[in-house]
């Protein structure tokens, strides 16, 4: 959701800005742009469209620059032209400014400024920054001193670069959206997330809520709002170049999902070796108060969530999981022995964070389960877990979901382990269900080890090429439905999400039960309907597929090898190794991501870009 970046310190900053911005365009490729400082002054050279368009730009005007800021835009305010793209400037071109976020009160700030005399050449939220600043430099403040009065105007989310004529500092700070500094040996950087700059520098500074920083040829400064100096942590991160590229793949979600192996042996690394999980800052017994769990998530993250509520409760635990965005504006009753689990890739999601602060403003614990260190959400709650699968690039989440659920798997085991839950003392049982003889209603945990042969499992999974065929097959079709049951039943969800974000096809997920509640009436031959099936509960899912299949509907099981009895009632089948039915949805999950990924590659998506989203969003 916007990317920014911004570099000081020696030699020509344009070729770092480009290749920042290249870098972090999944954020937003509606347009890009760079101001740069050089003998002329500021010049600014922007573009609607991706980053290519403006490298040409760029190379046509030969643009050169000791230092500068650039952008890449996700759209909120105003559509994407090359007047709505960043940098924005005041009317003399002498202040330029980047935004990444929204600005709640620039209407009024506009009407101010207008009536100042100031004129406007975008639609954009931020534009007003550049005519504060300008605004203050005419009153004689310095650049610095202006920038703090600009931004004090502020009401709302962002993250600000600044660059003035006459002055060679870049000026930024955050207030709800993300900004880190790269700290380089021939100079600093400023962006949106690390990989922006990670050819350049493994070490990062995460800029606090409300940092300023002054970075100039000679380093960089920071300080409060208030102008008190601070210092913060320069951290290396593990990450490296090549882990944020795309190497020989065409996309970096192709990349992604064959990543998943390792991306997993990453996960469990350590924790999962004994037969008890080890959590790094969850000794046992540190999570024992807890009487139950309410997840807050968006998009995949929440259906990782849906996954882990669904392990927890087979554990006994009372557990939920709700959509950040409806959680933060209605939220679950909690107590200060709720744990509010708020599962998010990016650590940046301003659903997820207005879902958070309202928990953290409740007698609730909250722990973040996230990818990046240093983000907001694992800063904000009062815990955080890492899932530790590296970068990821794809605007469609893909090893991010495997790592969630695996985590949240060994979360869920901890928590058994540890007691939690409200427990039958207070006379809260697992209600005895009609399932399939096999099956338990109380789960103490996936069986011991299996969790250990996840990435092996993924792998063949990985090597099947069956999704690639079915893709082609069923190319035609009108719909797709994915359903399921159980763990099944999120992973439908995540299967259908993954589907309609890449090719653009209607795509639904439904729990299989719900079939007959409603969508059979949609169902006609030209629907494919995908079920998938983890080895617990199965025959019921059977019964629904029959249920489709009598309407004339084409069927995809995905399950377990050896599941004989669906693999012969059902037209195709992409199978995956034997295993426990807590861990078979991550499993049958990458099926389903091939599903999509080769769908939309038949039809010539834009699959690390699809239209009208971006990786992050940091917009409620
Ligand atoms: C899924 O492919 C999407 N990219 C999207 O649903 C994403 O999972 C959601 O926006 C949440 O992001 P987060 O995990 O970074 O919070």
């Amino acid at each position: 959701m916007c990317g920014i970046i911004g570099r000081a310190g020696d030699g020509d900053a344009l070729a770092s800005l480009l290749t920042g911005l290249k870098n972090l365009e999944y954020r937003g490729y509606d347009s890009a742009g760079v101001a740069v400082r050089n003998r002329d002054g500021i010049d600014v050279c922007k573009r609607e469209g991706e980053t290519d368009v403006l490298d040409a730009a760029v190379a046509e005007r030969n643009l050169t620059g000791d230092s500068g800021i650039g952008h890449t835009r996700w759209s909120t305010h105003g559509a994407p032209s090359d007047a709505n793209a960043h940098p924005h400037t005041d009317e003399d071109g002498r202040v330029a400014v980047v935004h990444n976020g929204i600005i709640r009160n620039y209407e009024s700030l506009r009407r101010e400024l207008r009536e100042d005399g100031h004129r406007f050449t975008s639609e954009t939220d931020s534009e007003v920054v550049p005519h504060l600043v300008a605004r203050e430099l005419d009153a004689g403040a310095t650049p610095e001193a202006a920038f703090r009065t600009a931004v004090d105007r502020l009401e709302g989310s962002y993250a600000l670069a600044m660059v003035v004529e006459d002055d060679d500092a870049i000026y930024a700070t955050r207030h709800g959206s993300p900004l880190v500094l790269g700290v380089g040996d021939d100079g600093n950087y400023l962006a949106s997330d690390v990989p922006a700059f990670l050819e350049f520098t493994d070490r990062v500074i995460y800029l606090e809520e409300d940092d300023l920083a002054v970075l100039d040829e000679e380093g960089y400064r920071l300080t409060t709002r208030g102008g008190e100096t601070v210092e913060r942590a320069v951290e290396t991160v593990d990450w490296t170049a090549g882990d944020a590229q795309k190497g020989v793949y065409t996309h970096f979600m192709r990349k992604e999902i064959d990543e998943q192996p390792a991306s997993l042996r990453q996960t469990l690394e350590g924790r999962s070796e004994g037969p008890e999980a080890v959590l790094e800052g969850f000794p046992p017994g540190s999570l024992s108060e807890v009487s139950d769990v309410v997840f807050v998530a968006c998009g995949t993250s929440y259906h990782a969530a849906m996954y882990g509520s669904t392990l927890l409760r087979r554990r006994g635990i009372p557990a939920t999981a709700m959509r950040a965005n409806e959680f933060a504006h209605d939220p679950m009753p909690v107590s200060d022995r709720t744990l509010v689990i708020a599962v998010t890739q990016s650590g940046e999601t301003a659903d997820t964070l207005a879902s958070l602060r309202v928990a953290n403003g409740s007698p609730a614990r909250t722990l973040a389960v996230t990818n990046v260190v240093g983000s907001s959400a694992a800063r904000e709650a009062n815990d955080a877990m890492f899932i530790r699968a590296g970068p990821e690039i794809g605007v469609a989440a893909t090893k991010t979901f495997s790592s969630q659920v695996a985590s949240l798997a060994l979360l869920a085991d901890r928590l058994y382990a540890d007691g939690a839950g409200i427990g039958a003392d207070a006379g809260v049982r697992m209600p005895a269900t009609s399932m399939a003889e096999g099956s338990s209603t109380t789960d103490g945990g996936t069986e011991a080890g299996t969790i250990r042969s996840l990435p092996e499992d993924v792998e063949t999974v990985v090597n099947d090429g069956g999704a690639s065929r079915l893709a082609k097959q069923y190319a035609d079709a009108d719909s797709y439905f994915f359903i399921g049951r159980g763990v099944g039943y999120p992973v439908a969800l995540e299967g259908a999400l993954k589907f309609k974000e890449i090719t653009y096809e209607h795509a639904e997920g439904f729990a299989a039960g719900e079939l007959k509640h409603g969508p059979l009436a949609l169902v006609t031959p030209s629907t494919v309907i995908v079920a998938v099936f983890t080895g617990r509960d199965d025959e019921r899912t059977l019964h629904n597929v029959r249920e489709a299949q009598t309407r004339g509907a084409p069927i995809i099981g995905v399950g377990p090898e050896s599941a004989t009895e669906i693999r012969e009632a059902v037209d195709e089948y992409l199978p995956f190794p034997d295993t426990d039915p807590e861990l078979a949805g991550i499993l049958a999950n990458v099926h389903l991501q091939l599903l999509a990924y080769h769908a939309a590659e038949i039809r010539d998506r834009a699959i690390d870009k699809p239209r009208n989203l971006a990786k992050s969003v940091t917009v409620e």
